[in-house]
């Protein structure tokens, strides 16, 4: 890699590099830049280079990770070879001759034809963001990895425990590797720890530069732990490299979270916003827009008072063309309510501790709610923002229990807190938005149906 490639791999690429060089299959889980799919790119041109008849398959989640990651590092590092590669890589594919070739897909592009009669040559299949790949996909890859000489790379965040990517963990004969956030080379030239990053301490040790700028920073994961906070999902898996327990009675699992986020869906109707009121100084105000499955935050806003806020609501509803705000009216939120009925705009003021519809299975309309959502994400009708990490690491961070009479709860605000977790403001607005023919303050269901 260095000679022929001019890079300059740090340890644990080179264990990645050793693990595709002695093990049919091996699993890479690591935090978010830690350099993986830099490295898959080195180990797709240098398998296709060293093998003869050779065929390398890369694949990912979206189109977009297909050629905008992957194979945009083999492109580059194809550019910065020392030596003539050979060839000329394309968007997603690289060819040296028809028994001689590497090709990026993803699932709208799998042809099981064109996944037929590989089993002679060399063959390396390269999975990227490996949690995200259906088990269909999977299904083809083993299918192709039946010849003599096959190597499979996976490659991804430790989002999901349960697919084949989370399984390889407790897989014997899959060689795994995980990699922390503290384990890489930006932290460890200047010994710096989770504790350096929970006292703040961390920036009075970096008194040089950065020996891999393009690689986790200790700034990025100083922000991620205050925000997400160092229990959430989202900062074992993208921080940690570590799998989310399971049975942690998690509301939303992170995956399907990420599915959501993956998701693109029609918009539709109804056409409403879920409105979360800051009710302390470090909470914010929350706007969601939900068209139909399509769920956005519209707008987030600290330290605000009702007046504003119900300004901030009033011209939401005129700018989205919303037909009514679904308002948290606890606290504060009741003057923004107050409001915006004085103002004869359509609101629906929604209190999460009135009693649910179902008061056999939930404690509250709160929990009832929430799980309506929780079985959004479940059945796939829900469309999230793909770049809005905070939103994914509040609803993945949301639990469940049960009361002593059997019904379910969703930990309050407070609890959240307690667990160094942020405050679920936009959770909230997503679920206040999701909410259906919510029950109004003392009204009581007529109709078991209603
Ligand atoms: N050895 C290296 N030398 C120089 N640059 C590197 C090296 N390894 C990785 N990089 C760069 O660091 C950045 C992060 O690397 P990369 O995207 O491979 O990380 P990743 O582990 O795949 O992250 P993610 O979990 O977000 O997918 C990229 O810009 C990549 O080009
Ligand atoms: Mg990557």
């Amino acid at each position: 890699m260095r000679e022929v490639l001019g890079v300059r791999l740090w340890s644990r690429q080179v264990e990645i590099l050793e693990a595709v060089r002695d093990h049919d299959e091996a699993a890479v889980a690591s935090c978010h830049g830690a350099g993986k799919s830099f490295v898959a790119a080195d180990v797709v041109l240098w398998f296709l280079c060293a093998h003869r008849p050779a065929i390398v398959i890369t694949t990912a989640p979206t189109d977009r990770q297909v050629k905008g990651i992957l194979w945009k590092e083999i492109r580059l590092a194809h550019q910065r070879a020392t030596y003539p590669l050979g060839g000329r890589p394309l968007t997603q594919e690289l060819r040296f001759a028809d028994d001689w070739w590497a090709w990026g897909f993803t699932a709208p592009d799998y042809d099981p034809n064109r996944f037929q009669g590989y089993h002679e040559a060399h063959v390396l299949v390269v999975v990227d963001e490996a949690a995200g790949v259906s088990e269909e996909i999977y299904e083809a890859i083993d299918g192709i990895l039946s010849g003599e000489h096959c190597r499979l790379l996976m490659i991804g965040n430790a989002t999901d425990p349960t697919g084949r990517f989370g399984r390889s963990w407790r897989t014997p004969g899959v060689k795994t590797i995980r990699i922390s956030a503290y384990d890489t080379p930006n932290f460890t030239t200047y010994g710096i720890t989770e504790a350096d990053i929970a006292a703040g301490t961390w920036e009075q040790k970096i008194t040089g530069p950065l020996p891999y700028p393009k690689l986790v920073t200790p700034a990025w994961v100083a922000k991620r732990y205050r925000r997400w906070g160092p229990t959430s999902p989202m900062y074992l898996a993208r921080v940690l490299g570590q799998f989310p327990e399971a049975g942690a009675n998690t509301l939303i699992p992170l995956s399907w979270v990420e599915a959501a986020q993956r998701r693109q869906l029609e918009p539709g109707n109804p056409n409403v916003l879920g409105v979360d009121v800051a009710r302390y100084g470090d909470a914010e105000t929350v706007i969601c827009h939900r068209r139909g499955p399509v769920f956005r935050i519209y707008l987030v806003a600290t330290r605000e008072n009702t007046v504003q806020t119900s300004g901030r609501v009033a011209v939401a509803l005129r700018e989205t063309g919303a037909a009514q705000a679904q308002v948290d009216e606890v606290g504060v939120g009741a003057g923004v309510v107050d409001n915006l009925e004085a103002a004869r705009k359509p609101v629906m003021g929604l209190n999460a501790g009135a009693a649910p519809r179902d008061r056999e299975r939930f404690a509250n309309a709160r929990a009832e709610w929430y799980w309506g959502l929780r079985e959004r994400f479940e059945t796939g009708d829900i469309d999230l923002d793909p770049a809005d990490e905070e939103l994914a690491a509040q609803l993945s961070s949301l639990r469940y229990r049960y009361t002593a009479r059997g019904q379910i709860e969703i930990e309050s605000k407070d609890e959240m807190k307690k667990r160094g977790l942020a405050s679920p403001d936009r959770a909230d607005a997503v679920m206040l938005a999701s909410a259906e023919q919510p029950v109004r303050k003392g009204a009581v269901p007529k109709h078991p149906a209603w």
